[in-house]
């Protein structure tokens, strides 16, 4: 694992913030809303639809913590450009969006440094405010909506209404406890990763933050290549992958391939309970991906070399399949979700960082975040079953 001590050039003015919002465009926004709500503990935030005046597109916004998610689909038939990307791409994520100060500006200078400006900057205003947006393209069919909130009041974007139905349901539910999106993961295919990387440096003057290899990281059956690009303050995060050959077809070109082309892989989205967003998501019936007992033994061994004491019990983390990692400033605990769609393609991962919300690349005794790292982990497991432990005493 390579970590980096240059954030590279900041902006002369406007910044990123964080992650605003993210947009699926799915065959069924109303369903798809309701099971992120259902299974994951979100509540209905705000809509557009026929009943308020948007006549082509629907949108359902949910929300939990400061995590929201807008469900959209066509209206009527002939919408080539949803319609395509319904099947090119099956359910999936189109936007990801960032809360920026400066919209224009940032714009202008993701304009003069190559980038595909779709939307150019545009307000859209009701009677609780105005918010300033545009839209850049980014890998694939994916995009980035810049969102400028200057006081703006209302439930979530001019144009959305609040919710048409509150399912009862949801308030006889246990809490999600998901607070905030920790990073979002992009899949490319082979050889793209490092021209994705460097659209992020050029244009939005990202940085990389952390990266690793297939010669750094790698089992007798797979092998990971990923590069971490952040905003200057590194309050956004995303991976970027691409496949390395190994015995077996990585998670990553079956991603690629089942999604046709590059996407966005998964979510993180951080808590600071996870042994009850865990429990609470299961008894709501949310699916996880499964770890083997052995995992656990291997790693209570492990543990005891290890300057990092776990304050939460083992014994439930093994109970809840809840995946842990450490270095010796602190340490993480994260679960991946099933895939959310019937195509391998996008999943979620809930995530608590113990000592590692602040980490810099500045600070030489870090490695490695291993949020990045786990997710190989993962991969790996899902072909090679046991082998993940020797990962495990790897990192
Ligand atoms: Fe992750």
């Amino acid at each position: 694992m390579t970590t980096y001590t240059d954030k590279g050039e900041k902006h002369e003015q406007g910044r990123f913030l964080c992650f605003d919002h993210i947009t699926f465009w799915v065959g069924n926004a109303k369903q798809a809303a309701s099971y992120y709500c259902n299974k994951l503990g979100f509540e209905p935030l705000a809509y557009k639809g026929l009943e308020t005046g948007s006549r082509e597109v629907v949108s359902h916004a949910v929300k939990q913590g400061k995590i929201i998610y807008v469900f959209s689909s066509a209206l009527n038939p002939g919408n080539k450009e949803m319609g395509d990307h319904m099947v090119k791409h099956g359910d999936g994520v189109k936007d990801i969006a960032f809360t920026v100060e400066d919209c224009d500006f940032l714009v202008q200078k993701a304009r003069e440094r190559g980038a595909d400006i779709i939307k150019e900057p545009h307000t859209l205003e009701d009677k609780k405010g105005k918010v300033r947006l545009a839209v850049l393209q980014t890998y694939g069919d994916t995009t980035h909506t810049f969102v400028e909130r200057t006081g703006y009041k209302g439930l979530f974007l001019p144009g959305f209404h609040p919710p048409l139905f509150q399912d009862p349901l949801l308030t006889k539910l246990p809490s999600g406890k998901l607070d905030f999106i920790d990073h979002v993961v992009g899949n490319q295919p082979d050889d793209e990763m490092v021209p994705v990387v460097d659209w992020y440096q050029k244009t939005l003057l990202f940085h990389r933050f952390w990266s690793v290899d297939d010669k750094q990281l790698q089992t007798e059956f797979s092998a990971l290549r990923s590069i971490v690009v952040a905003n200057y303050e590194e309050t956004v995060k995303m991976p970027i992958n691409e496949p390395a050959m190994g015995k077996r077809k990585s998670q990553i070109q079956e991603y690629v391939d089942y999604y046709g082309g590059p996407g966005v892989q998964h979510i993180a989205m951080n808590t600071s309970d996870i042994i009850t967003s865990v429990r609470n998501l299961k008894d709501r019936g949310m699916e996880f991906m499964t770890v083997p007992d052995t995992y656990y033994e291997q790693l209570k061994e492990n543990l005891k070399h290890s300057k990092v004491k776990i304050s939460e019990d083992l014994d439930v983390l093994q109970e809840l399949k809840i995946l842990i990692d450490y270095d010796d400033n602190g340490y993480l605990l994260q679960i991946f979700t099933k895939p959310v769609q019937d195509r391998p393609t996008v999943f979620l991962e809930v995530i608590q960082r113990h000592n590692h919300q602040v980490q810099s690349p500045k600070k030489k005794t870090f490695k490695a975040d291993p949020a990045y790292a786990f997710s190989f982990t993962l991969i790996s497991r899902s072909f090679t079953g046991l082998r993940s432990r020797k990962l495990q005493v790897s990192f």
